[in-house]
């Protein structure tokens, strides 16, 4: 936080001090730290979403490419080093996320100092309040989702070593409602990714009536075929389709 001396007036002695805000926290650079974040969880995402539709292969590719994940980077980086590093991008990305998020909501809230007296049911608040809901729905899963699949806690086979085993003991039709969970959650994380892509997309793009519907087309196929690559997966168990 800088201070600076704004204003100094000997005459009466006042001596004015203002804060100047560092350029991150301008809304200008909070919006950038949401879009860089975000570009680096879609990645994310992605990449994830093909891994898991390797479960479509077998049980040993499947564990072999779960193994490789751990080791990517050797004999560079020792062992688990690049899992770690990946890790902590994700963690430093989901905090800076949230905390840009919260920023911007609360100045806009503190911009407009009488609400709305009634709250037209426009685009603008309707996706605010999924994201905000939705973001919260996402961060729950997140934690339930490494408890179950990665540290193997609440799986009922729970074996890090075996993947593909702990994917289908997970989705058996007997826990429906683990795969309803995911389901809700996969959801949450398509209007997420709706509205950011969209969001993002418009800032980058012609501010015209087509470059808006052209964006929200792009955005919508984005969350769509993310939403079913991760669904497919649980749904295939659900059914027998993999076993
Ligand atoms: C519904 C389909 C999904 C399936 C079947 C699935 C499967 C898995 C599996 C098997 C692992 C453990 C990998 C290993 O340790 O070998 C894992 C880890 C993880 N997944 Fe998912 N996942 C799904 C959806 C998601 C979603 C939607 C997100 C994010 C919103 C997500 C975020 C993560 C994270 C952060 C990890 C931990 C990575 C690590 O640090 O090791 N997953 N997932």
């Amino acid at each position: 936080m800088h201070w600076t001396t704004d204003q100094i007036t000997p005459s009466v002695g006042l001596v004015v001090v203002t804060r100047t805000r560092s350029p991150i926290r301008s809304s200008v650079g909070l919006k950038a730290v949401m879009a860089v974040t975000g570009i680096i969880l879609v990645l994310f995402l992605v990449a994830h979403m093909l891994g898991n539709l390797k479960v479509f292969t077998g049980a040993s590719s499947f564990d072999h490419y779960a193994h490789w994940l751990r080791e990517i980077g050797a004999p560079l980086l020792p062992g688990v080093w690049f899992l770690w590093i990946m890790r902590m991008a994700l963690l430093v990305s989901v905090v800076a996320h949230i905390w840009a998020a919260t920023t911007l909501a609360l100045r806009a809230r503190a911009a407009r100092p009488v609400q709305y007296a009634h709250r037209k049911k426009i685009q603008g608040s309707y996706a605010a309040r999924t994201m905000r809901w939705g973001g919260v729905i996402i961060l729950l899963f997140v934690i339930y989702h490494i408890l179950d699949l990665t540290t193997g806690t609440l799986n009922p086979v729970g074996d890090p070593s075996r993947p593909y085993a702990n994917v289908v003991a997970d989705f058996a039709p007997a826990r429906w409602y683990v795969t309803l969970f995911y389901t809700l959650a996969v959801v949450a994380v398509g209007f997420h990714l709706r509205h950011g892509v969209f969001s993002a997309l418009r800032s980058l793009g012609q501010q015209t009536p087509r470059g808006e519907r052209r964006a929200k087309n792009v955005a919508l196929a984005v969350a769509v075929v993310l939403c079913a690559g991760y669904l497919v997966v649980p749904f295939a168990v659900l059914t027998g389709l993999v076993s």
